[in-house]
């Protein structure tokens, strides 16, 4: 079967569809929707499962396979598409033998010092780094697999190996393999260690680690950046991992080298090891062309310490956008853990790799079941803090807030809201009263201070959808009444310059048809995808409440932003920060003295529910 055919039998053109058609929806036998590749008001792009083609009947008048789909939709080429939809499959193809020219010649020394580090394993002399590697537990199959080696504890041995295969020096230095120095001798880099070759997604070896053998420090040398090799583009362990994490849809991230190998031992082939460090975009990004579903693995001793916090919580703003970008799926009622991030603690102070091996099945129990980013988060936070005082209270809300409004969707939003309550020991309706709802402030809000106000960064701005604001457009979009109320809207509490670009032509135009004359073709089709969003069912009174208490949110989120605003103010007016985020406080006093009056309003309401004063 060649991979183009095992690509049709393994996907169905109505998935692949479905990502890029946000309106897909079943018509009879087949699929209907409004045609990505052009402009239009009625469906008229069709897919048709049982041959597993589709066609848009409209202006394009073209239709194909689910190759050409994907070719379009991606504006790429066959080989493009290809590549996409066999990574989509979990189909690996086979390596183009003549892509010699474009091959970085690093790759090859790094090959010929891995043959060099795995036959010194092999040989006598490898004795002590195999007895090491069997004290781990590391089977003979592991070793082999994973390419386990060892590095002679000689000086240059690797340096004149590879010289004496016709490698030039420069090139050995080049793959970070050797050392020259100035006063002696260039020197191997690694010496008397473990080694670990460290492989691309594509099996490519980009660099090595080295784990010492006697104890001594540093535990782990890596190869230093080069041309081909950077730590923080890297997985360990993707190369094995991939297929199943496509097969799975999820992947597992874990610490460490011996971690994976003792993972993927024990059945998890989907784990891979961020070697160390908090997951930077470009590794989230490797996983999220793969899978639906990631899970950290993390040790629950360090689960409440900042630098952990910190890491997840940059995981999890980095992961957000992979829930944007499939959320398309929707429609077709994938489960809605797409694009989730999951946090599995690992309890007894063991590291994955001794939890592995000393009770698999605990490991497994683990990992299946972890908890939601968010859910983890508002644990360890509160777990942080004194929740007896009221003090301890509001900080708590302050804190968790913004987490909860970046939770892409709306029914754990309000689930959240509801612990967060439970955590603050209110009920959700007086702290929704709390943080909620607004009065004076407002018109304060509405006299608008100068327009290019340095925007304080928060995690509403990095996140790349808002899904408050995007349910108040879908309600404008699909409920009438609602649509006569949308003067009822702070633009100013829109953050998302898209969306604020939407809302400001429905306004304007008073129709959601006029508002998709007025808008760009990107914008309208985001309302466009708005007007078809589910919404839960509800009636009048309810969708009422619904839209009330959205305005409410986004009014309690600006007010927030603004007394982030007005504290950085502060700081620079007493020179502690950089200049710029004042200078509209200092420009307008009105201005600085109502963010000042909200932010006291707001942190005296929260004292005040909390220390169980009813008034
Ligand atoms: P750990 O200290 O948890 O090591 O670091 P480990 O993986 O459990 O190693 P063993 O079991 O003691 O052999 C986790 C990861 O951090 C990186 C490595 O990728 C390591 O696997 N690390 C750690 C370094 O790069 N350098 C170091 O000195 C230590
Ligand atoms: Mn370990």
């Amino acid at each position: 079967m060649t991979a183009v055919d095992d690509i049709r039998a393994r996907l169905d053109i109505v998935d692949v569809a479905a990502a890029y058609v946000p309106d897909l929806r079943r018509a009879g036998k087949n699929f209907k929707a409004r045609c990505p590749f052009h402009n239009e008001q009625t469906p008229s792009f069709v897919v048709f499962p049982d041959r597993q083609t589709w066609r848009c009947f409209g202006a394009c008048a073209t239709g194909g396979d689910v190759f050409s789909l994907v070719t379009r939709a991606e504006n790429t080429d066959f080989a493009g598409a290809l590549r996409l939809l066999a990574a989509q499959a979990g189909v690996r193809l086979e390596e183009r033998r003549d892509r010699g020219a474009e091959r970085d010649p690093l790759y090859a020394v790094n090959e010929a010092a891995q043959q060099f580090f795995k036959q010194s394993y092999n040989a006598d002399r490898g004795a002590q780094a195999r007895a090491y590697a069997e004290s781990r537990r590391i089977s003979e199959e592991s070793a082999a697999r994973f390419g386990i080696g060892y590095a002679p504890s000689t000086g240059a041995e690797l340096l004149r190996s590879l010289g004496a295969l016709g490698f030039a020096e420069e090139a050995v230095f080049g793959a970070g393999l050797a050392l020259r120095n100035e006063s002696g001798p260039a020197r191997d880099m690694f010496r008397g260690r473990l080694m670990f070759p460290l492989r691309d997604e594509e099996g490519r070896i980009a660099g090595f680690a080295g784990r010492s053998l006697d104890g001594s420090n540093p535990k782990y040398i890596n190869t230093q950046q080069t041309p081909v090799f950077d730590k923080g583009r890297l997985l360990y362990g993707l190369d094995a991992a991939r297929d199943a994490i496509s097969a799975e849809g999820e992947a597992v991230v874990v610490e460490g080298y011996m971690d994976v190998i003792a993972a993927h031992e024990h059945g998890g082939r989907n784990v891979v090891a961020s070697m160390g460090t908090a997951l930077t975009e470009a590794q989230v990004a490797l996983l999220k062309a793969r899978a639906r579903r990631i899970v950290l693995a993390l040790d629950a001793d360090a689960a409440g310490q900042e630098a952990t916090l910190h890491s997840v919580r940059t995981s999890w703003e980095l992961v957000g956008s992979l829930a944007a970008s499939s959320r398309k799926m929707d429609v077709l009622n994938r489960p809605d853990d797409i694009g989730s991030l999951r946090v599995a603690l690992i309890t007894g102070g063991k590291d994955p790799d001794e939890l592995i091996r000393s009770d698999p099945a605990q490991w497994r129990r683990l990992i299946a079941g972890a908890s939601p980013a968010a859910e983890f988060l508002m644990e360890a936070e509160a777990a942080r803090i004194d929740l007896t005082s009221a003090q301890g209270k509001s900080a708590l809300v302050e804190r968790l807030l913004p987490v909860i409004y970046a939770v892409p969707n709306w029914a754990d939003q309000e689930r959240y809201f509801g612990r967060l309550a439970e955590m603050a020991g209110v009920s959700p309706s007086a702290l929704e009263a709390a943080v909620g709802r607004m009065q004076g402030p407002l018109e304060a809000r509405r006299r608008r201070p100068a327009p290019e106000r340095k925007r304080v960064e928060s995690v509403f701005a990095v996140a790349e959808r808002d899904p408050l604001e995007e349910r108040v457009l879908a309600l404008l979009a699909q409920d009438e009444e609602l649509l006569e109320r949308a003067g009822e809207v702070d633009e100013e509490t829109f953050v998302r310059p898209e969306n604020r670009a939407v809302l400001s032509a429905v306004r304007h135009a008073g129709t959601i048809e006029g508002a998709l004359a007025e808008l760009d073709d990107d914008l309208a089709d985001r309302l466009l995808g708005l007007s078809v969003e589910e919404l839960p069912p509800s009636d009048r009174q309810r969708r009422a409440m619904e839209w009330e208490g959205c305005l409410r949110r986004l009014d309690e989120r600006r007010l927030r932003e603004l007394k982030a605003q007005e504290e950085a103010a502060f700081l620079s007016d007493s020179g502690m920060a950089d200049s710029g985020a004042g200078g509209a406080a200092q420009a307008d006093p009105d201005y600085a003295q109502s963010l000042n009056a909200q932010a006291l309003e707001i942190n005296e309401r929260l004292r005040a529910i909390f220390a169980g004063d009813k008034a």
